[in-house]
């Protein structure tokens, strides 16, 4: 009969050769036709993996991230962010789900401005408004892509020349926007501008949240905490009144962690213009431009947990209040108000006409940079 020795040296150098293989074999990124446009363009997805198992698909077209699937607090795997099956349905049916948007994020009033004393015209898409980029926004274009991998994370570059002109914005741009995807479950979002012409620039994601599941029902359970102590109220049609105001006493306090359910049927006057919370933070900073925790948000339930950091101004923070169940979502999934919530990191909207916000004009020979980082985790019980 033979005999085994036990060597611990020799095991140990096979579990690094398997470990060794293991690493080589994780594929940490993969790409694969995800539809066809009624124009015959194709659209990729990639798949950014983890060493924990955890995911995130991303589309060339919009840069629209089309599912996160992150583990809950007994590490069963969700996706946790709303998106349809079906890459028409982006052009057609979609609320900005998980896109990238710009050129200018959040609304224009009038979709007007001036600068250096030129007068621009934007396209108008909402109650007289510009919204989120306009008709054909950063949401609807396919961007050039390019996929890398490093020892600990998947990268995806994404880059859209943007015309001089395009939906009515000044000079032609330049974006690059870079999703990377780490072993702590960190998505890091990158945000890289030029112009050739002065111009306006307000990129961010806006990707549709549901901790407990994509098509979980209602977030009003979720606990949010906001770190600003004033807020930009707006008029009845969203575009802010120029005011920064305290957010102490009020509906729009988050300083300390509270359910997002708590106050949002209060019958204030702000929230029943936004049908809900769909208002933008001024994000408290040790110094302007700081990169920070803006926010986090948990859900008590299945313990997955958001700690949202940026060095931007501003957190557009809404609660999926124009969703109807009209629009058939991934795996027949039917999205109702209140069944997601957004973080969008950004300058404050309409900037453009409100000198007393941070500048969002950028100039020939200048950098727009900007990131904002998701990071993805888990909170024991309550
Ligand atoms: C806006 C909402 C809008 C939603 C989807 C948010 O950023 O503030 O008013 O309904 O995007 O377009």
């Amino acid at each position: 009969m033979k005999k085994y020795i036990f060597c611990p040296a020799i095991v140990g150098a096979f579990l690094s050769l398997v470990s060794c293989m293991t690493n080589e074999k994780l594929d940490r990124i993969s790409v694969k036709q995800f539809g066809v446009l009624d124009d015959g363009r194709s659209v990729q997805v990639y798949t950014l993996k983890n060493s924990t198992g955890s995911s995130i698909d991303i589309l060339d077209l919009g840069g629209i991230i089309t599912a996160i699937n992150v583990p809950d607090r007994e590490g069963h795997l969700a996706d946790i962010a709303l998106g349809f099956d079906n890459a028409k349905q982006y052009l057609t049916d979609s609320p900005y789900m998980g896109a990238l948007v710009g050129r200018y994020a959040n609304r224009i009033a009038r979709g007007k401005f001036s600068l250096d004393g030129n007068d621009y015209t934007l396209a108008i898409n909402n109650i007289g408004n510009a919204l989120h980029g306009g008709i054909v926004g950063f949401d609807k274009k396919i961007w050039q892509s390019t996929a890398r991998t490093t020892d600990d994370a998947a990268m995806l570059t994404l880059t859209l020349l943007s015309s001089d002109g395009d939906e009515g914005y000044p000079g032609a741009l330049t974006a690059t926007v870079t999703y990377t995807f780490d072993d702590q479950n960190r998505l890091t979002i990158a945000y890289h501008a030029t112009t050739d012409k002065a111009t306006v620039i307000n990129l961010t994601n806006h990707s549709y949240f549901n901790l407990n599941g994509h098509n979980a029902g209602s977030i009003l359970d979720h606990v949010m905490m906001i770190k600003a102590g004033t807020y930009t109220p707006v008029d009845e049609t969203l575009i802010p009144t120029g005011e920064m105001a305290p957010v102490n006493g009020t509906v729009f306090d988050f300083e300390s962690p509270k359910p997002i359910g708590r106050d949002i049927g209060a019958g204030e006057q702000q929230i029943q213009f936004g049908l809900g919370y769909d208002h933008n933070w001024v994000l408290e900073k040790s110094a302007p431009n700081d990169f920070e925790l803006a926010a986090t948000v948990y859900s008590p339930k299945s313990g997955r947990m958001i700690n949202l950091y940026t060095d931007q101004p501003g957190l557009q923070f809404y609660t999926g209040n124009f969703l109807d169940g009209t629009v058939a979502g991934k795996e027949n999934a039917n999205y109702q108000k209140r069944g997601a919530f957004c973080l969008e990191t950004q300058h404050f909207p309409d900037s453009p006409n409100h000198p007393n916000f941070p500048t969002t004009v950028l100039r020939p020979g200048e950098t727009y940079e900007t990131t904002t980082v998701f990071e993805f985790g888990v909170i024991d019980r309550d």
